[in-house]
């Protein structure tokens, strides 16, 4: 099956899932802000379409690029793959994904999380900034297990791994 990749990242992690991807079916890979502005016309040889972006604030960065041009392309298997600093099953990640899909738009994309990294060297300064904000407020959380979380948030880890990217090539295969 022809399948594109498109990616978007800032410190590499959602960049090494995609090149996954990319290996692991054969795929074209490209940078989103590479191929934003194309015609229709270039995508309608890919019968399959996989979009990768990280989770900023529960958000996946430049979905919508993604959600807009899929209305025209109902007829190719479609993905979203989500890359987060959260670890797999955290049903903060569950709940974002659902939250990112109309009903509608659930009859043809389906979504998956894949749990990246921190890398603070990589980030730029207001994303260094809210990030470790963030992990100082959940240092102070009552509930031990966000505390835990913010303890691991405080320094750069990589927790990638080339596991998480099978239920997408099973799906996108199938
Ligand atoms: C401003 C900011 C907000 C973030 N919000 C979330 C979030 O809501 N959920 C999450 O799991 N990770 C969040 N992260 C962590 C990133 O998604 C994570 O570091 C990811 O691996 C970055 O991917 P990249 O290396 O491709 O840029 C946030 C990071 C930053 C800088």
């Amino acid at each position: 099956m022809k399948t594109l990749v498109v990616y978007t990242s800032q410190t590499g992690f959602t960049k090494k899932y995609a090149q996954w991807l990319s290996e692991r079916m054969s795929a074209d890979l490209f940078d989103v802000k590479d191929v934003q502005k194309k015609e229709s016309s270039f995508f309608d040889a890919y019968e399959a379409i996989v979009y990768a972006g990280w989770f900023m604030a529960g958000k996946v960065v430049k979905a919508n690029w993604f959600l807009d041009r899929a209305k025209d392309w109902k007829d190719k298997h479609l993905a979203v793959v989500a890359v987060g600093a959260g670890p797999v099953g955290d049903p903060h990640a569950e709940t974002a994904l659902k939250n990112l899909l109309t009903d509608e738009q659930r009859t043809y994309i389906k979504t998956f999380y894949c749990q990246g990294g921190i890398n603070y060297e990589k980030m730029n300064l207001p994303s260094r900034l809210v990030m470790k904000a963030f992990a100082n407020s959940l240092k102070k959380s009552k509930d031990e297990k966000q505390r835990e979380m913010g303890a691991a948030y405080d320094h750069s880890f990589d927790s990638s791994d080339v596991k998480y990217i099978q239920p997408v090539v099973d799906y996108i295969q199938a």
